[in-house]
């Protein structure tokens, strides 16, 4: 049965990226019928440091950010990760079928550990062994995620695999990242060949899903690109990045192909696209701002949605986790 989970980090700022590539799609799923469970991923948050009443508010805020994206509480399971216990009792399940060896080849741990994996936490080691627990302890089918989350979800297949060959089972089974779409990889605005992220320390490299319209087009108008006109093909952005980004993002924004994009937009200059494509932005995440705002106002109203969410979430994890640990050889009273 076609069970969709997929997570963010509360952790900050969530940018066009994160919008364009999982929010704006997790809606899609939803109402393309299938059941979809979407989770604020807090105690992966914590793998680095976290000030309390940031991480709270934080929370609240990617919540808002679900729902004014368009993922409705009550068709969709929408809940943060530490209120169900299940994940992190699977979490050290899978951390003892998870091989160091496999957690050393994930480049984001790579890219985040850098020279000083000595100082990181213990946590953001197993990180990928707490996402693999996510998707499991749901049987979840399909994970919508960006193209940087590739390689966890088929991680997530290897830590499926060795369990079930490990108990002699078929109990896992093996999820698929659904990758799909134009803007599965946003690049920074400063930088065609960094990721869009919340954690850049330039502001300005990235839209905030909370910038005001004149905080948007100046950060267009000032995105670096090449001076050349606007290509008429596809293969005229080849081997320009920053400028197939902003086509990109306009594709997506616009619910286009890039093709079409360029259809409108070839032989045009910068200072013709940019202020279109910030028009655009703006006319796409004002509305998403202004009902984050919204639902701000009322916290207690966020909590309890999450809460219940957490309560239904529950309901389909626990089972499938006792069931792990009975297959691992654990006692359960009954
Ligand atoms: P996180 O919080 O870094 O990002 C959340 C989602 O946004 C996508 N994304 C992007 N997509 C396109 N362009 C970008 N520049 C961009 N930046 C971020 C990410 O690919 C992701 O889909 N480990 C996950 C959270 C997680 C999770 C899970 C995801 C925990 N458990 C289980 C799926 C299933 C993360 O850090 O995402």
């Amino acid at each position: 049965k076609p069970r969709i989970f997929s997570g963010i980090q509360p952790s900050g700022n969530l940018t066009l990226g994160n919008y364009l590539g999982a929010l704006k799609r997790f809606a899609q799923k939803q109402d393309e019928g299938i059941e979809t469970i979407y989770c604020l991923v807090d105690l992966h948050a914590i793998t680095v440091w976290q000030d309390p009443e940031d991480l709270k508010r934080q929370t609240r805020e990617a919540a808002a950010a679900f729902i004014a994206s368009g993922v409705d509480p009550t068709r969709s399971v929408l809940f943060n990760q530490s209120q169900v216990s299940a994940h992190a009792e699977m979490g050290w399940l899978l951390n003892c079928v998870a091989r160091m060896g496999w957690m050393n080849r994930m480049t984001q741990w790579k890219d985040k550990a850098g020279k000083s994996a000595e100082k990181q936490s213990l946590g953001l080691f197993a990180y990928p062994a707490l996402m693999a627990a996510d998707i499991l302890t749901y049987h979840a089918t399909m994970v919508p995620v960006g193209e940087d989350q590739k390689q966890h979800v088929e991680l997530t297949r290897d830590i499926a695999a060795k369990f079930n060959h490990d108990y002699k089972t078929d109990f896992f089974p093996s999820p698929e990242p659904l990758i799909e779409g134009v803007a599965t990889r946003v690049m920074s605005l400063r930088d065609g060949s960094k990721k869009m992220s919340k954690s850049d320390p330039s502001d300005a490299s990235r839209i905030n899903l909370t910038d005001d319209a004149d905080t948007i087009a100046k950060k267009f108008r000032k995105a670096v690109t090449d001076p050349a006109e606007l290509p008429f093909e596809m293969e005229g952005l080849e081997a320009r990045p920053e400028a197939r980004n902003l086509v990109n993002i306009y594709a997506a924004l616009a619910d286009m192909s890039p093709e079409a994009v360029l259809g409108e937009f070839g032989g045009k200059g910068f200072g013709t696209f940019k202020p279109a494509l910030a028009d655009l932005a703006v006319a796409k995440l004002e509305p998403i701002s202004r009902e984050m705002g919204r639902l701000m106002a009322d916290p207690a109203e966020i909590d309890r949605t999450l809460s219940e969410g957490a309560a239904r979430a529950r309901a389909i994890a626990q089972p499938i986790l006792e069931e792990t640990l009975d297959i691992m050889g654990m006692i359960r009273g009954r």
